[in-house]
């Protein structure tokens, strides 16, 4: 490499810490319950042909335009065209507004995962019986939790791409796949299982027919977010790759992981609330309701401590990994500046500044309690209470308020700008260029060009829509 912004140190390694970017609370609160309530099987199937079109599409679109710029969001676009330095903007924006968030809940799962370990040594892990419910009041508990798990990103994104990211993803993907299994394999040997996997799978195609749009919606705006598209986050991945890596067969790799991995994820969680006769909710009372009383009612005794360690430590991992590559999009951005002075990266420092201010930007979705308000013992009101605005989804909590701009909004515009400009502007040439820069042959050129031009724009159209209509409703 012409500089010092680093280089993964393999291709597994990438395809590792990529894939860890796109398994993520996504995976294992989204995914399960977002398809066994919109038909089962058959919004598997949508899921599937949108991964096939859009997915891997907007991957190769990003990688592409990483590897050949060498640039985080911003210079990439920067460096292809200066009036589109704002797709890149779009990007940078959407790091911090879903790192912050996104902390706040791995600050939560840190927490479930000392509170079954402290059980586990006969200690009292959770204090009360509605811990949940208590927990979000409880302001000093969230913000030292969330400062807690952004400490733990800082110090793997300071020690870089190889040194840190890498390395923390190598060990840290094997771990959260062999404790899937087990828990996947525990799960399965409990009578009443069959339940969850009925939801789970059995297709109700009559849902299409009856909510098709809803489907697709759905669908769509959880792929983009599993898979960790559209803000910039494979653009920077992608920026740290080496010429000779074969582009088009990871942007079939990360994807299809990712699934394996959502659905994996369904046949742990939705089995084990219907063997233990909760219901399939979807939300942070799946994650942290439901599969907690799961383990401590449910199972309970020393296997539902150990079985609840395992769960709250492999998604913590799941948590990590995602949002070390949020806050690398946020600590690049600032890296590759520094580099274009001529100055030396100092990542380090950089990542601290990025971390303190998205930290400060996510603090709201702490101090407001999860939408609990004031009045409720956060030290925050909503955006609706605060700003004097109609209670939708977006406004019922700062969470809700930011995923809105970003999932809702952010996300989906920068695909659609994305396949445009390739399509229409700098053409699929560039795509193919970079993907044969390696030597390999680019299969499918036409496929992607069709998808570039017209699929994924339509697609994205029709999600940014339905999104909006869906949060502000
Ligand atoms: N893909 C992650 C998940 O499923 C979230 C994420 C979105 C991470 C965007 C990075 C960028 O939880």
């Amino acid at each position: 490499m012409e500089n010092n912004r680093g280089q993964w140190g393999s291709n597994l390694g990438f395809i590792l810490a990529a894939v860890g970017s796109a398994v993520g609370l996504g995976n294992i609160w989204g995914f399960p319950y977002k398809c066994g309530a919109n038909g089962g099987g058959a919004f598997l199937l949508v899921y599937l042909i949108l991964a096939a079109l859009c997915g891997v599409t907007v991957m190769l679109g990003e990688l592409a335009i990483g590897r050949k710029t060498g640039r985080g969001a911003v210079g990439a676009y920067a460096s292809l065209a200066k009036k589109y330095t704002w797709v890149g903007y779009m990007g940078v924006a959407s790091g911090f507004l879903i790192v912050g968030f996104y902390s706040v809940l791995g600050g939560i799962v840190l927490r479930y995962t000392l509170g079954f370990l402290l059980n586990l040594f006969g200690a009292v892990g959770f204090s009360t019986d509605g811990f949940f419910g208590y927990w979000i009041a409880n302001m000093p508990g969230m913000v030292g939790f969330y400062a807690a798990f952004m400490l733990i990103n800082i110090i793997i994104v300071s020690g870089g791409i190889s040194g840190g990211i890498e390395k923390f993803s190598k060990i840290a993907m094997p771990a959260l796949f062999a404790i899937l299994v087990v828990v996947i394999v525990f799960v399965a040997c409990q009578p009443g299982a069959a339940g969850g996997y009925k939801f789970l799978f059995v297709p109700d195609f009559s849902v299409l027919a009856s909510d098709f749009f809803n489907v697709l919606k759905t669908a769509a705006g959880q792929m983009f977010f599993s898979l960790s598209l559209g803000m910039g986050c494979m653009i920077t991945y992608g920026s740290y790759l080496s010429k000779k890596e074969d582009l088009s067969g990871n942007s079939v790799i990360i994807p299809v992981a990712d699934t394996i991995v959502a659905l994996m994820a369904g046949m742990a969680v939705l089995p084990a609330c219907s063997a233990y006769g909760m219901e399939f909710g979807g939300g942070p009372g799946l994650l942290f309701v439901t599969m907690q009383t799961v383990f401590t009612q449910g199972m309970g005794g020393f296997i539902g401590n150990l079985m609840g360690f395992l769960f709250y430590f492999l998604v913590l991992i799941a948590a990590i990994t995602s949002s070390i590559s949020l806050l690398e999009v946020c600590t690049a951005f600032l890296i590759d500046k520094r580099i274009e002075k001529g100055q030396d990266p100092a990542r380090k420092k950089m990542t601290l500044i990025m971390a303190v201010i998205a930290f400060v930007v996510g603090l709201p979705t702490a101090l407001d309690g999860l939408g609990t308000n004031v009045a409720g013992g956060a030290w925050m009101n909503n955006p609706a209470e605060m700003f004097g605005l109609p209670v939708m989804t977006a406004t019922a909590d700062w969470l809700d308020f930011y995923d809105f701009l970003a999932e809702g909004v952010l996300m989906p515009l920068g695909a659609m700008v994305m396949s445009i400009l390739i399509g229409w502007v700098f053409g699929n040439k560039m795509v193919s260029d970079e993907v044969e820069a390696s030597g390999h042959k680019f299969k499918g050129a036409k496929y992607f060009e069709v998808c570039f031009k017209f699929i994924v724009p339509v697609i994205m159209a029709i999600v940014l829509v339905a999104q909006i209509t869906s949060f502000l409703g």
